[in-house]
């Protein structure tokens, strides 16, 4: 356990607001740590603030509070008996019924939730599984979901797996598991487990968190939470209808099967969710009735003479209910990256949306520079910085995968991320990284000067990082946007030079109109995505909205910068030469940041600004006259703490301070705002998960990171 001597102080047994002076330097930092009293976000300030590893414990006396920040994955190591099925020598138990893998799964979970049955006529349906193991469960659930005519629109499969199984290890259990198949089985099995093993990741992850995965066209979606099943289900969020419970026996496997998961699991389920175990131990029929499941046993499967199921008889209110199909249209402000990526995500679901966008084209804002910077942002602790950009670093390559499938041509290159380290302290600092993170995504480069670079200090590099356009990402989105309404039978509009002066609600509606007080459209739900302008509206007065002015310098060919095929970042970033519409090829160089500047000219001052950059990362450059330089200057739209703003806007009319959780909401009012310097990055990540949230279905992201974007966690005075 790694404490900072600064976490000890406050673990000593003294109530947080005794450190009062110290946590109100916290919360101007971290605007999104107000509520005080709240332990678990007292642990987030901590975690915040002072960074923890995964693994390391937070203790609290006085509140009698204990949270371990979650600890990476540990290899499955998955052996196979005589009979060439696999086992666990870890649990010494087997994953699945001798008796059939395929058929167990049927009786026990499948019929055992009266599933496909159950599923069938509705627009999505939860299932939630401890211990996804070697996806037996998984793609059985498929494969009946495959087959059947009256199947549920959406299906979201969200399992929990503390050990990683490697890629050979699937495909022995998956063709042992097929051989034990009946023939009319076989083929189909045989090739949703090859898709399946495809897209599950091929090496060891080196951190906890939730990996999800995309089947059949995004309709069946499979969220595995990997890391210990405690932490997973604090960390989850959704309504599950159905639940299956398959951790190794209890006897072997106690911590599958304690209070404090079945609670977890009541907290995540439906109302009348139903669940379905082969496990009929006392202690754990004790615990699953404690947290209000009504019980029964019948027949099991095998050589097991009962199994277990159950259903959910909780007054609890949903985590998330699902709007009915005539509340599904939206307007959405502003075509820049957030709005266009949103219009994509909520019609592909079938909404029926319009944008409005005051310019004569989309990405007129900050989204229309020539190229801009995508790259995850690791950290030294593995900071929600660090994992919001990862899982939408991940989103972002897999979406321009979809958008090239589908025919719409993003630009963009793969050429790879060089950072360069500012001074020897941030060099060590992230060779550490580096050391303990082990991490696909990055890589140290030691020191080196070669007759083209100079790496003085050292490098971190991102081999599937790259530059992309971002026009050339709205068009494309706005293309898919037009092709998913098309095959939902609604209209798709971009409406061009309609500037939104004010909003209202009226009659459930929410209606944006012009400087004249005429409406321009109106929906039952808006989303405010106009980037750096959005504080015009009064709504958003409660967010502390600020904008930073950045300029990019087009730099022409030059022989002496011919080397450069990577993007070059150190304070700033050069890319490689890129090609434009109507231009000859430039690298763009940049870029300024000056907070609370709206002005939008092109500044002499910042060219030169930017060239001394260049003369930083590429010292013996043939600099050009600044005088022949061209360059864009557009507005950042800011967040004080660097995370974007994503989720329902929050009204503060009665309350600026309470608990989070309790926070009023401007019923169907949303936004997608503070893309800062990271637009590109966000753009898909954000748009997926305030669509989940639109719909009521499973988000992308945990807890945590729900919490550190969402708009309520700033006070109404915007402190
Ligand atoms: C110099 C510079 C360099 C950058 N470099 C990078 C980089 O390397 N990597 C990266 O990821 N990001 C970078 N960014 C950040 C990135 O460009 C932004 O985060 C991103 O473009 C924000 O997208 P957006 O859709 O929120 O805003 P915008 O692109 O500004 O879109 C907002 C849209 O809303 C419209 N609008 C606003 N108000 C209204 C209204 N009332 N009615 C109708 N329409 C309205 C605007 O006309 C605009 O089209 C950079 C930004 C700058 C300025
Ligand atoms: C019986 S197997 C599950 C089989 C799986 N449902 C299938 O269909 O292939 C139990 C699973 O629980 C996982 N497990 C055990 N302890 C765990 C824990 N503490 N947290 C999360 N998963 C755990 C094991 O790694 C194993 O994969």
């Amino acid at each position: 356990v790694a404490f900072h001597s600064h976490l000890l102080k406050l673990c000593l047994p003294t109530p947080p607001e005794a450190y009062s002076q110290r946590w109100a330097n916290l919360a101007r930092r971290y605007p999104s740590i107000n509520y005080c009293s709240d332990i678990i976000t007292v642990a987030g300030i901590i975690e915040l603030a002072f960074g923890l590893l995964p693994g390391s414990t937070i203790t609290h006396q006085s509140y009698n509070l204990t949270m371990t920040l979650p600890a990476a994955p540990e290899a499955a190591r998955v052996a196979f008996n005589a009979q060439g099925l696999p086992f666990s020598p870890r649990y010494e138990d087997v994953y699945r019924s001798q008796a059939g893998a395929l058929a167990e799964a049927r009786h026990v979970f499948l019929a055992g939730n009266d599933l496909p049955a159950r599923w069938r006529g509705r627009e999505q349906f939860v299932i939630l599984e401890t211990g996804f193991g070697l996806g037996c469960n998984f793609l059985a659930t498929w494969l009946a979901w495959q087959r059947d005519k009256k199947r549920t629109k959406r299906l979201h499969y969200i399992a929990l797996e503390k050990y990683q199984a490697t890629p050979d290890e699937l495909e022995q259990a998956h063709r042992a598991w097929l051989e034990q198949c009946h023939n009319d089985d076989a083929t189909e099995f045989g090739a949703l487990a090859d898709l399946l093993r495809q897209q599950l990741p091929s090496t060891l992850l080196p951190w906890s968190g939730l990996h999800r995965l995309d089947f059949a066209d995004e309709r069946l979606t499979l969220t595995i939470w990997f890391g210990d099943v405690e932490m997973g289900l604090r960390d989850l969020q959704c309504s599950a209808d159905s639940i299956y419970l398959d951790g190794f026996s209890p006897i072997k496997n106690p911590q599958m099967w304690t209070t404090t998961v079945c609670k977890s699991i009541a907290r995540l389920a439906a109302p009348e969710a139903t669940l379905a175990t082969w496990c009929v131990a006392s202690p754990v029929r004790a615990a699953l009735a404690a947290a209000s499941f009504d019980l029964r046993r019948t027949k099991g499967y095998g050589d097991k003479r009962h199994m277990l199921r159950g259903v959910l008889r909780s007054l609890r209110p949903p985590y998330f209910v699902v709007p009915p199909a005539s509340d599904r249209s939206a307007i959405i402000i502003g075509a820049g990256m957030a709005g266009c990526s949103a219009a994509e995500r909520l019609a592909r679901r079938g909404w029926q949306v319009s944008i409005l966008e005051r310019a004569s084209h989309a990405a007129s804002g900050a989204s229309g520079n020539l190229a801009g910077i995508f790259r995850p942002h690791p950290s030294m602790d593995d900071n929600l910085l660090a994992r919001l950009s990862r899982s939408s670093f991940y989103a972002l390559l897999r979406h321009l995968v979809r958008l090239s499938e589908a025919g719409h041509h993003v630009q963009h290159t793969k050429c790879g991320v060089l950072y360069l380290a500012q001074n020897p302290r941030q060099a060590m600092r992230w060779q550490s990284m580096d050391n303990s993170q082990n991490s696909p995504l990055f890589s140290w480069c030691p020191p080196q000067e070669t007759p083209t670079l100079s790496i003085r200090y050292g490098a971190i590099y991102f081999p599937d990082a790259g530059w992309l356009n971002p026009a050339s990402l709205c068009r494309a989105n706005l293309a898919l946007a037009s092709a998913h309404a098309r095959r939902h039978g609604q209209d798709f509009a971009c409406a061009y030079g309609k500037d939104v002066d004010h909003i209202t609600r009226q009659d459930n509606l929410w209606l944006a109109s012009d400087s004249s007080g005429q409406t321009l459209d109106s929906a039952q739900h808006l989303i405010i995505a106009g980037g750096a302008e959005a504080s015009r509206f009064t709504q958003l007065g409660y967010m502390p909205l600020r904008v930073a002015r950045g300029q990019v310098t087009h730099l022409p060919p030059c022989e002496s910068m011919a080397h450069v095929e990577h993007v070059i970042c150190g304070g700033g970033y050069l890319t490689p030469l890129i090609s434009s519409d109507n231009a000859y090829p430039v690298r763009l160089l940049g870029a300024s940041h000056v907070v609370d500047d709206w002005d939008t000219s092109l500044r002499a001052s910042e060219q030169r600004e930017n060239l001394s950059l260049l003369t930083k990362l590429l010292p013996g450059v043939d600099l050009p006259l600044t005088s022949e330089l061209s360059g864009r200057v557009s507005l950042r739209p800011m967040s004080p703490d660097k995370m974007p703003i994503v989720g329902a806007v929050a009204d503060f009319t009665n309350s600026s301070t309470g608990p989070y959780s309790q926070v009023a909401l401007q019923q169907g009012l949303w936004c997608l705002l503070g893309y800062g310097s990271r637009g590109i990055v966000w753009s898909h990540q954000m748009a997926e998960t305030l669509a989940c949230l639109m719909e009521g279905s499973p988000p992308p992201l945990g807890r945590r990171l729900l919490r550190s974007i969402s708009p309520a966690r700033f006070n109404r005075s915007g402190a």
